[in-house]
């Protein structure tokens, strides 16, 4: 009987995180699906550098934040990539952003009165898309600390060239 005491144990903190929107456990698959958003289709590391640390190698993009030290829970992180951030060089991800008020309440014509020119994304992505990224950024990045070897190699399944000058 005690196995059935941590199925409902399991299946109570399962909701709990659910509902909090925060923990679930990522699948690999998906993690790497992410990965390859972050990298190309979002290319989120043409502005947060390819470890989300802000290093970036291309001077001409806005300096993204670090997300490896930031704070946010996955519920907010999804809705910045959805909605960018108005007033930083964030775009916005959702094709439908600003088009019916999803985001902060607002319409383009509400940013246009405002002053607010948000800048356009590389692409935009669907809902499921953000929620891969998310999965990779909370398995690989976020709360993960500086980028090293070790960690490098695990990043990019084995040893890999940028690895070589990582501390
Ligand atoms: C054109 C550059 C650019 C691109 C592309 C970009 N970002 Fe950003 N991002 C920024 C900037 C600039 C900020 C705000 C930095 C600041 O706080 O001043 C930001 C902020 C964020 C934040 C908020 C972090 C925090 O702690 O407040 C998240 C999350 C984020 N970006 C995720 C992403 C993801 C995921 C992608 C790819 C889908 C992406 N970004 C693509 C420039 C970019």
């Amino acid at each position: 009987m005690k196995n059935m005491q941590f199925h409902l144990l399991a299946a109570a903190l399962a909701g709990t995180f659910a509902m909090a929107g925060t923990a679930r456990a990522a699948d690999a698959g998906d993690v790497a699906e992410g990965m390859r958003l972050f990298m190309q289709k979002g290319n989120c590391q043409a502005c947060h550098g390819w470890a989300g640390d802000g290093r970036k190698t291309d001077n001409q993009m806005p300096d993204g934040a670090n997300l490896r030290e930031t704070k946010l829970d996955r519920k907010t992180f999804v809705m910045i990539v959805k909605c960018g951030l108005p007033g930083t060089g964030m775009p916005p991800f959702d094709r439908l952003a600003y088009s019916d008020g999803r985001c902060f309440g607002k319409k383009e014509a509400d940013l246009r009165t405002q002053g607010i020119k948000m800048a356009d994304p590389p692409a935009t992505l669907q809902p499921r898309e953000v929620e891969l990224l998310a999965d990779f950024a909370f398995e690989k990045m976020v709360g993960k600390g500086p980028m090293d070897k070790a960690k490098c190699a695990d990043y990019w399944g084995g040893e890999s060239e940028v690895c070589r000058e990582i501390k």
